[in-house]
């Protein structure tokens, strides 16, 4: 059974801007992949690495002893669900320039040794959608070298070997927020967003 791999890490619930998109993307999604299954995690239940977990990431998972074994149990399923997975979508917002914590505590788990030290092309044809809600505008124009999100989601998946990642950019969302501008209008962020949806959500490996 192949699957979508759907992330979330907007507390927002339906007042997010990301949520909002990441439904519509697998809604296009599944009517398109429809054998496929959806496997969904909401980032923010994913702790933090302690000392064991960032130990054990770092190990050679047949050299982890009971500890170890016990400590990388959580990466070791995020990791199954990453190689496993048909395609990945992550919807986010920018928090202070860069990821939520959240996000960063899930590639903190699926960047160890089962993909970094790897020189396989297990994710070379894995696509990966990543929708991303700031409240300025940062996919283009004056503010884009303050955005340290894109640059840094692009160098660990590309450390990892994904070589198909694209970005879906719902900016700006301020104004939308604060009621100056309508998201239902064509020029709103959200508009913007949701137009890119069709061709991002085609993707699928076998
Ligand atoms: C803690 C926090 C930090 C934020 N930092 C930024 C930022 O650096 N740049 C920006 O444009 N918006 C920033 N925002 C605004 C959010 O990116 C914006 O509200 C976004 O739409 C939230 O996504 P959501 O609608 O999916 O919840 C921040 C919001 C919060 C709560």
């Amino acid at each position: 059974m192949t699957s979508l791999l759907s992330l979330h890490t907007s507390t927002r619930q339906s007042d997010s801007f990301s949520n909002r998109i990441l439904a519509d993307f697998e809604n296009q999604f599944f009517d398109l992949h429809p054998q496929t299954v959806k496997v969904s995690r909401f980032l923010g239940d994913i702790p933090h690495l302690d000392f064991d977990a960032q130990q054990a990431g770092r190990v050679d998972s047949e050299k982890h002893d009971e500890r170890l074994r016990s400590a990388f149990a959580l990466a070791n399923e995020l990791t199954d669900e990453l190689l496993s997975a048909s395609a990945l979508v992550i919807a986010t917002p920018m928090y202070n320039w860069g990821p939520p914590s959240s996000l960063k505590a899930w590639i903190d788990r699926v960047i160890n040794t089962r993909t970094f030290y790897q020189s396989t092309d297990q994710l070379a044809d894995l696509p990966v959608s990543v929708i991303i809600s700031s409240g300025g505008l940062y996919s283009e124009g004056e503010n884009t070298k303050h955005d340290f999100l894109r640059p840094w989601l692009l160098e660990c998946f590309s450390r990892i070997g994904v070589r198909d990642l694209t970005f879906i950019n719902c900016d700006p969302a301020g104004p939308m927020e604060y009621g100056r501008i309508d998201p239902s209008s064509s020029e709103s962020g959200l508009s913007k967003a949701l137009r890119q949806v069709p061709e991002a959500a085609k993707r699928a490996r076998s």
